[in-house]
């Protein structure tokens, strides 16, 4: 183990083209939240950046679709992923973007650097070109068929339909989405960063002396390498970005791969003057939270380009999780399949550290993992309330009923008390452990186990019984749960933020360090706590439901966009037409046809006659909504049984894509038996 004198700790810049959701949290953010409070806490020399991706095409093409600039796009993003962090405890030393001045400036010069030095590759390659717009295409900004399974709206990447991964010359019958033309062939020169020739470098630095990565994070580097790795471009045809900085470079910009990550560089440049002790010294420990799907650039691209440049340090570490689902689904932005942070903390206001709790619980560290808002329930009132709330509103209660909130003078310990406050040390030498080998999820559980320990103290010692009886140990009991409570509310600081801090409000003291984990006299006797009140409180089904009610409804709006309208039926003549006989009627009487989820049977005037038809919409409209209702009724169908009831005619009614039934009505009341046609 290298003994480190400082850390840098980086997050993965978030992408500005939508708000922050659970899966990000849960898999990035939250686990490095929780371990820079920590380090924090110990009093070590530490600094987190994070930022904005600003760059790249998702924002343009966003930008295009909504008619605003790409700048629009990521102002208002950048706002909303900023305040939403700040509003669940999200503690960056400075959260900075890829469009500010500095990165513009620190990634131009990273780029002319290595260039200087000779360290790209340059290639000509055939691109396509769209003549109307004049423009070079990227690859999401041409559609056409999808070779494999004849998707029309196929991606030049990728065809959402099938899944495959395409090239923009897979595509039969291309089209450019800028001007709907086809596009054309044309030579473009790009640079190229050769990862094929740091290779044996990365394999000796990943594959021999980082064997204790994570082992989805070794696995996914060691294939990787094992597969030999391609020069890769590092610039694009776009005119969204930071532009090339060489001569000969019009119209280009840098990849936004190569830019986002000098963001930490850039971001650390804001931060502080003394950047470079970060960057520069081997005894800084840089450390990259990011998800799965950044592993390669976090662990193969950047290197290569910190290991080129030759200035900096590498990352001693890169936590990656696997993913987070949501209800069984992947979570997707564009299908809107997600929790939103700034939405949750909108609806659900002083739940914060719930959050970050059940997304701690429950990270995928290890494997893909699911969020359901059952478990958020479950989570919250069976253990933030049953075991934590609970132990620390006793603690606070009892002192307050027995001695008027001040803490108790402590008597002798006895072997009991002992054994309960000798698990403390243990308890915290293995939250360090897990926390530095970035198991949170373990390090949750030992931090609640304080809690649990707590809980059990007083169910075993049962002070409130023995103030009848013994008050002098009534005072040693309280005295322990209170410096338990005090104890906890330093172990839980990193991963509960709020609640540490009102339970340390309501201790009316001052926060303590880290190395105070384990002291059983943190709160001298005699000393006046702060006032009571409730940490959690517990979650009614009611909340849940209209969290899920929420989901139901975007994955109805997403069947309804998927589905296509039927194809159009056989011609018909004039004559064939003339032949149905529709009329305006009047429903009368409706009740259910028994034993039937679907039926109704209705009584209605069609101005002809009074009759009964059977209609299948029972789903859809309760009788009593229908009684009085004008409906189109076509009056000449031949009769059916149905249920043994007679049905003569039907109800006309409209289907949308997700089988959902709509009546048909006169735009305003006519008289029964209107002839429609
Ligand atoms: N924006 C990327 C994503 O969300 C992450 C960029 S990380 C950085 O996947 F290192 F490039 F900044
Ligand atoms: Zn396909």
């Amino acid at each position: 183990m290298k003994d480190y004198k400082r850390y840098l700790v980086t997050s993965a810049l978030p992408y500005a083209n939508g708000p922050v959701h659970i899966g990000h949290l849960a898999g990035v953010y939250v686990p490095s939240d929780i371990y820079v409070r920590y380090l924090r806490l110990r009093g070590r020399d530490v600094i987190w950046v994070c930022g904005s991706d600003e760059h790249g095409v998702p924002i343009t093409i966003k930008a295009r679709n909504e008619g605003v600039t790409p700048q629009d796009v990521v102002d208002k993003y950048n706002d909303i992923i900023k305040r939403s962090f700040e509003g669940l405890g999200i503690s960056f030393d400075i959260y900075s973007r890829t469009t500010s001045r500095e990165h513009y400036r620190t990634a131009s010069e990273f780029f002319r650097t290595l260039h200087d030095k000779g360290v790209f590759s340059e290639a000509v390659s055939q691109q396509y070109y769209d003549e109307e717009a004049q423009t070079f295409l990227a690859d999401r900004y041409i559609m056409g068929t999808c070779p494999h399974c004849q998707n029309d709206r196929a991606y030049g990447d990728q065809c959402e339909k099938c899944g495959s991964t395409l090239n923009p010359t897979d595509l039969v019958e291309p089209r450019s989405m800028i001007s709907g033309s086809k596009p054309v062939m044309k030579e473009t020169k790009h640079w190229y960063l050769p990862l094929d020739k740091y290779e044996p470098k990365l394999r000796e630095w990943i594959l021999e002396e980082h064997k204790e990565w994570k082992p989805n994070v070794y696995g996914q580097c060691k294939s990787w390498l094992d597969l030999g790795l391609q020069p890769r471009a590092v610039s694009r045809d776009l005119n969204w970005g930071i532009p090339v900085p060489v001569e000969g470079a019009e119209g280009k910009v840098l990849y936004v791969w190569f830019d986002a990550p000098i963001g930490y560089i850039s971001a650390t440049k804001e931060l502080t003057p003394d950047w470079e002790k970060y960057w520069k010294s081997e005894d800084t420990k840089m450390v990259h939270f990011i998800g799965k799907d950044n592993i390669v650039f976090h662990c193969i691209v950047f290197p290569t380009m910190l290991m080129a440049h030759g200035d900096y340090i590498l990352p001693d570490n890169v936590p990656s999780n696997e993913f987070l689902n949501l209800e069984g689904d992947k979570i997707s932005t564009s299908r809107n399949w997600a929790v939103w942070l700034n939405e949750y903390l909108e609806e659900m206001p002083g739940k914060e550290d719930v959050l970050r709790y059940v997304l701690c619980a429950n990270a995928p560290e290890t494997k893909d993992n699911d969020f359901t808002w059952k478990d958020y329930q479950a989570r919250n009132n069976n253990e933030l309330v049953a075991v934590l709330g609970n132990f620390v509103n006793r603690a606070l209660v009892l002192t307050g009923k027995y001695f008027e909130g001040k803490v108790p003078e402590c008597g002798e310990l006895n072997d009991y008390d002992k054994e309960i406050l000798g698990q403390l040390p243990e308890i915290k030498a293995s939250l360090e452990r897990n926390i530095e080998n970035y198991h949170f999820r373990e390090a949750l559980k030992d931090a609640m186990n304080i809690a649990r320990l707590g809980n059990k103290y007083l169910a075993d010692t049962e002070p409130w019984k023995l103030a009848k009886t013994d008050m002098e140990r009534v005072k040693t009991i309280l005295n322990v749960a209170l410096q338990i409570t005090a104890n906890l509310s330093i172990a839980i600081e990193p991963f509960m933020p709020f609640s540490a801090a009102k339970i340390l409000n309501m201790l009316g003291c001052e926060k303590f360090g880290w190395d105070a984990i384990g002291s059983t006299d943190l709160l001298p006797a005699g000393h006046t706590l702060g006032k009571a009140e409730l940490l959690f409180e517990k979650i009614e089904d009611s909340v849940i439901e209209k969290q899920l009610q929420k989901l139901a409804d975007a994955k109805a709006a997403n069947a309804a966009a998927e589905v296509k309208a039927e194809p159009q039926k056989d011609e018909v003549s004039f004559d064939d037409f003339g032949k149905m006989d529709i009329r305006v009627s009047t429903i009368l009487a409706a009740e259910k046809v028994a034993k039937t989820k679907k039926l109704l049977k209705l009584t209605v005037d069609t101005g002809i006659d009074k009759r009964e038809i059977v209609s299948g919409i029972a789903e859809h409209y309760s009788p009593e909504e229908l009684v009085g209702r004008q409906v189109l009724v076509l009056v000449n169908l031949a009769p059916r049984e149905l249920k043994g009831i007679l049905s003569r005619g039907m109800i006309l009614m409209a289907a949308d894509a997700t089988g959902k039934l709509v009546l048909l009505s006169p735009e305003m009341a006519v008289k029964s038996g209107s002839v429609v046609g």
